[in-house]
């Protein structure tokens, strides 16, 4: 199958390209500064890239922290295209479109969220579900991965004097691995699962705050435990918790989901 990835330069994007041609699929990735030229948040150039690839599948990682241009709007141009050309499309979404209030989420919560970012994957898991006919829009939580993802970098960087700040002893994540999810989407997009619409919670099993993944990775590359200073949240934006209820998801997929205490060591 022909599977179109935007925004392939980046970290999930970059692993769901590199899977997806080991599986023997033609892949096109895309982004501003990497593989095909694409700059989402122009309506038209976006249209007539998909127009010109002709993808079966378009896994949609493309996003921008803080800029509602890309993470929403162009969400709503890669949805365009899609629809016209008759492409399934699998959105990456967020466990912040929630606002954590409640105990647990399931797929079929609808979003409340309370931070922009949130807010604007809300709106691109919105505007997928009502232009593409077949759809699919996988919520994550953080992305770990072997030390090249930047929550990783982060906590060396701390360990070796060379960033400030700390990590929250009072924000809870639920890890999953790039590979993990990478596999998920791939499965999703033009895989076993690719006849599946709707929504879907891919994220890990496992509550771990912010401190504690600092000393997981601190103990898994022998960085001195001491040496990562933690502290609380304070008015930090956005839900200290979402809890993902993954139970369904894990069920529809082969992929297995593995808990942050197994990959993280
Ligand atoms: N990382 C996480 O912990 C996490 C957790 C939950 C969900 N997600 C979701 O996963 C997806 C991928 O995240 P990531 O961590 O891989 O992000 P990333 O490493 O920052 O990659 C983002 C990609 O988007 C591209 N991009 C940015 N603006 C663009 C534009 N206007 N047009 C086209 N491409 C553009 C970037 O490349 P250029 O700058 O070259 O264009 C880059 O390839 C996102 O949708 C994110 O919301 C991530």
């Amino acid at each position: 199958m022909r599977l179109l990835v935007t925004g392939a330069a980046g970290y999930v994007g970059s692993r769901v390209a590199a899977l997806a041609a080991d599986l023997g699929h033609e892949v096109v990735g895309a982004s501003r500064s990497a593989g095909m030229p694409l700059d989402v948040t122009d309506r038209a150039a976006t249209e007539d890239l998909v127009d010109r690839v002709r993808p079966d599948a378009i896994v949609h990682c493309a996003y921008r922290q803080g800029d509602w241009a890309t993470t929403a709007t162009g969400a709503a141009h890669v949805a365009g295209g899609a629809a016209t050309s008759g492409a399934r499309l699998v959105l990456v979404s967020t466990d912040l479109v929630f606002s954590g209030t409640k105990d647990r989420y399931l797929e079929s919560d609808p979003p409340d969220p309370i931070c922009a970012y949130g807010a604007a994957k809300a709106a691109a898991e919105t505007v997928v579900a009502q232009v593409c006919p077949s759809y699919a829009v996988v919520r994550s939580s953080l992305v770990l991965g072997e030390g090249d993802s930047a929550p990783e970098q982060f906590v060396h960087r701390l360990a070796h004097a060379q960033a400030r700040g700390a990590l929250y002893t009072d924000e809870v994540r639920y890890p999953v691995h790039v590979d993990d999810l990478a596999a998920a989407l791939v499965e999703v997009a033009v895989g076993e699962a690719h006849e599946h619409v709707g929504v879907l919670h891919v994220a890990g099993s496992e509550a771990v705050t912010r401190y504690r993944i600092g000393e997981l990775v601190a103990a898994r590359d022998g960085l001195d435990p001491l040496t990562i200073p933690g502290g609380p949240r304070g008015a930090a934006p956005g839900p200290a918790e979402v809890v993902l209820d993954t139970e369904r998801t894990q069920a529809l997929l082969r992929t297995r989901l593995r808990p942050v205490s197994e990959f993280l060591r």
